[in-house]
């Protein structure tokens, strides 16, 4: 996908307008007949209008002018989806977004740009035919007046980045193990130079990271633990950012193993949390952001092996902590617990995980959000929700509740791994809660880590939730000082 800012504005090729039920479009250079025409198909409640001239077609996009500044984003980004899928359907190549809102409304052709770019992406590594099905969809063209250049670039990288997430969560098992996901880290981390150590099976012993290391026992292929860090010399943090993702490259239960229909056989989003760090270091990186960010991915599948751990064994994990395993599925906080505690020798401002943690976050929340923990302050919780609302990758917070520990004490351990049928997703963040000694958020992104149906721009398949939102956040971090 190329984007790029043009200077001259040309009507020769495909042109895109974005408009409204009141837009002036006889100023815009459509004629009375096309305005009596563009005027009827509004009123007959088209969202796309074509105007087909003899040297040049151009796609009127009709947004909906909704009642919140975030909900109006939103709705520009689904017509600029609906815009992209119409100029695949007409096997068109090159697009220009005219400069039809002006200036004043950067934001909105903005979301415009960046539904019709997210509508555009393709996972067909597997498909014989690939060249068959590709989009013809390829350049978008964006007027300099209509948004400046290093807002489309960052909208270009941001993209790229949602891409690469979205690439991750699709590739299925037989291709992403754990060490070939800290492959794909390495070779992103070349492209947007970030740096990127990966530690082996034998460094995760050296550490004692139990956790991922009992998560790991059942599995043919080793675990692996990558740090990826951006650390520009005009960082405006002095103690680091540190992302965490869960990174289960397939969940499939272990020895409490899933029922295989609707539940195990799209596991392999599992590593979902981790794409977001991915996809949100990289753009990071790519846009310099003036921020030290700090990306921790424990990585393995999830497997009944032999050596499998089962339920009812006591894990003594990277902090010291003992663990009674009572589901062996209840695999990510095992991970995530030394991963965060591993993340406190770097004395971090502030640590974000992120995770397909809970079926019980799916319950709570649908595919329409995500769940929000953690005990740092109230300012910090408010700015990730505030993005949330902006990026439509919202947030809801639940309550971490100290007399929830109850749920989660062992006879035997200091901690079970399992907290019992209510507040499911709360108990997990519980759980991770014990190996945190700095300011820390949670997020729960099972719910919005993979779509079943159709989504405008999310898609099918991995959505590379997450990216938008963690990028968002940390951009509006390095602008504050
Ligand atoms: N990976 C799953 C959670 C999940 C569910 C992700 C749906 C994406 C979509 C997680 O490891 C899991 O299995 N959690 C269990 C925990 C339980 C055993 C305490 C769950 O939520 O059922
Ligand atoms: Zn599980
Ligand atoms: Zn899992």
């Amino acid at each position: 996908m190329i984007l790029q800012s043009i200077a001259k504005v040309t009507t020769e090729s495909t042109s895109i307008y974005i408009g409204y039920a009141n837009t002036n479009w006889q100023s815009l250079g459509f004629n009375a007949p096309e305005t009596r025409y563009i005027t009827e198909q509004i009123k007959n409640e088209n969202p796309l209008i074509s105007i087909n001239r003899y040297d040049s077609l151009s796609l009127i996009a009709i947004a909906k002018v909704a009642k919140t500044n975030t909900q109006n984003l939103e709705a520009h980004r689904i017509a600029g989806a609906e815009t992209s899928k119409q100029l695949n359907l007409l096997k068109i190549k090159t697009a220009t977004l005219q400069n039809t809102l002006g200036s004043d409304k950067t934001a909105e052709s903005l979301a415009f740009a960046e539904g019709m770019l997210l509508a555009n992406y393709q996972f067909l590594k597997y498909k014989k035919d690939a060249a068959k099905e590709k989009n013809s969809f390829e350049t978008l063209n964006i007027h300099l007046n209509t948004a400046k250049e290093n807002k489309v670039t960052e909208l270009l990288h941001l993209t790229e980045a949602v891409y690469a997430a979205r690439n991750l969560v699709n590739e299925p098992l037989s291709y992403l193990t754990a060490e070939q996901m800290s492959e794909e880290i390495q070779l992103l981390g070349k492209i947007a130079d970030f740096k990127v150590k990966v530690f082996n099976k034998k460094k995760i012993q050296q550490l004692k990271m139990g956790g991922l290391l009992a998560v790991n026992a059942g599995s043919q292929d080793p675990p692996t633990f990558s740090i990826l860090e951006w650390k520009p010399k005009n960082a405006s943090n002095k103690q680091p950012i540190i992302l965490v993702g869960k990174g289960v490259v397939y969940d499939t239960g272990g020895l409490s193993l899933k029922p295989t229909a609707n539940s195990m056989d799209f596991m392999k989003c599992d590593m979902g949390g981790a794409a977001a760090v991915i996809g949100a270091i990289y753009a990071a990186a790519k846009n310099k952001l003036p921020l030290h960010i700090i990306g921790l991915v424990p990585a393995t599948d999830n497997r009944p092996g032999e050596n499998a751990y089962v339920p009812g064994d006591v894990i003594t994990m990277h902090s010291g902590l003992t663990v009674e395993v009572l589901n062996t599925d209840a695999e990510g906080r095992m991970i995530l617990a030394d991963a965060l505690s591993y993340a406190q020798q770097y004395d971090p401002e502030l640590v974000i995980d992120i995770a397909t943690l809970t079926g019980s976050a799916v319950m709570a929340i649908g595919s329409q959000g995500m769940l929000l923990m953690g005990n740092a302050d109230e300012n910090t919780k408010q700015n990730i929700k505030t993005v949330g609302y902006q990026v439509h990758e919202r947030l809801v917070e639940m309550p971490l509740w100290e007399e929830y520990n109850e749920q989660i004490k062992s006879d035997i351990a200091d901690i079970k791994n399992v907290g019992g049928k209510t507040a499911g997703a709360i108990t997990a963040a519980m759980f991770l809660q014990n190996f945190t000694k700095y300011p820390w958020l949670h997020i729960d992104a099972a719910s919005m880590a993979w779509n079943h149906g159709k989504h405008p721009y999310q898609l099918k398949n991995g959505t590379g939730a997450g990216v938008r939102l963690l990028y968002g956040f940390l951009k509006n971090r390095a602008n504050q000082e």
